[in-house]
């Protein structure tokens, strides 16, 4: 095999996000403006072009890659894709396919994405109610999401819900929440909000601190750590009282950095080595320019770039780390 992906401070590479559009059916009021200014299709990265850099990154070790977006479902050719990166299941070092989803498009998809072997997903949810779910989506419909996640749990997949947790917005119903997703037998993910992008509203009004949250909870609650994990930022505890998993992402309280395995591909093919870090480096020019050695020479140029840590403060006033989304870096 080829070199692995090591960084400057010894972190290993394992894990590749490939957002695969930038554009979503809904539009979270913490994650694009009212009117976002979506990519022309023009600059994305072809169906073959996302083949060939992903298996550039399993030749160098990557043995997760996530599908994201923006929403990963409304790119057409995205089944494609899911299916040829399956393929490199039984014959490459790759390990698992992921796909993070708002779940609109899953009573399409659900069974496609078991056949092509996807066992995992996550799913973007911040409310059962409906009212505040079309808020805080923009006119989204929480019947549809709700249809998308039975439609992947009676596909068989695992399902963890993702929830961002939003001052006043959903900070109340947390606990409903997380109980309703324990009941249903799906984990949830607890997300701080992180300032990437300009959004219509102050992050410092969005921000809820999850030291706060979990606090709250083991008022009713015992929370009890566990030392396994998902691969990604996530921290679970057992809630012994729903005898579910809880993940705490903590990128503001509780920095975790150190353990970071990841990179992450925009659609249009930039390689961002930080999601909360402005570098970045060209990998479809690479790609298109020099070939497949000038990707690999990129990927070495990327490790030892990669920065220690990002930089996020979502104080009243403060600027956005990276003028980019989270739509736009796939997380
Ligand atoms: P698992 O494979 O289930 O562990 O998923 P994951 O948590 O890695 O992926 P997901 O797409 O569900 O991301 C959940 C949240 O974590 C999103 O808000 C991501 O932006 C955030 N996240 C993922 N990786 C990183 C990271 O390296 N740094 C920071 N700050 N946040 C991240
Ligand atoms: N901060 C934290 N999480 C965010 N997401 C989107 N934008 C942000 C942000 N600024 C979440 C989505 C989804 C996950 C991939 O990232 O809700 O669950
Ligand atoms: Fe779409 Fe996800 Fe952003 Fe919501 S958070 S607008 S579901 S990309």
């Amino acid at each position: 095999g080829q070199r692995p992906l090591i960084d400057h401070f010894g972190r290993h590479i394992t894990y590749l996000r490939l957002s695969v559009t930038d554009r979503c059916d809904l539009r979270c009021v913490y994650c694009m403006k009212a009117r976002p200014d979506f990519l022309p299709k023009s600059e994305l990265l072809t169906l073959e072009e996302l083949t060939q850099l992903s298996d550039a990154f399993i030749r160098r070790g990557v043995t997760k890659i996530r599908v994201t977006g923006g929403e990963p479902l409304v790119r057409r050719d995205v089944m494609t894709l899911i299916e040829n990166l399956g393929t490199r299941l039984s014959t490459t070092g790759l390990e698992e396919i992921c796909l993070t989803t708002n779940a609109t498009q899953l009573p399409r998809f659900a069974r496609d994405l078991v056949a092509a072997g996807v066992k995992r997903i996550n799913v973007s949810l911040d409310t059962l109610d409906a009212a505040t779910f079309a808020r805080l989506t923009r006119g989204g419909r929480i019947a549809d999401t709700l249809a998308g996640i039975d439609a992947a749990d009676a596909a068989g997949l695992k399902i963890k819900i993702n929830t961002v947790a939003l001052k006043d917005d959903n900070e109340h119903s947390l606990r409903e929440l997380i109980a309703w997703a324990h009941g249903r037998g799906f984990d949830l993910t607890l997300i701080e909000i992180m300032p990437l992008g300009e959004v219509d509203a102050a992050r410092s009004d969005q921000f809820l601190s999850l030291a706060q949250v979990k606090a709250d909870l083991e008022k009713g609650w015992t929370l009890t750590p566990l030392t396994d994990n998902t691969g990604g930022p996530a921290r679970y505890h057992r809630v012994e009282e729903t005898g579910g998993r809880l993940g705490l992402i903590t990128p503001l309280t509780e920095n975790f950095c150190a353990g970071c395995n990841r990179v992450r591909l925009t659609c249009t093919g930039q390689l961002y080595m930080c999601l909360g870090r402005n570098g970045r480096l060209d990998l479809r020019a690479a790609l298109r320019e020099g070939g497949l050695d000038a990707v690999d020479a990129l990927l070495d140029e990327a490790m030892a770039l990669k920065p220690q840590a990002h930089d996020f403060d979502v104080s009243a006033g403060a600027e956005a780390a990276v003028g980019r989304t989270m739509a736009h870096t796939g997380g």
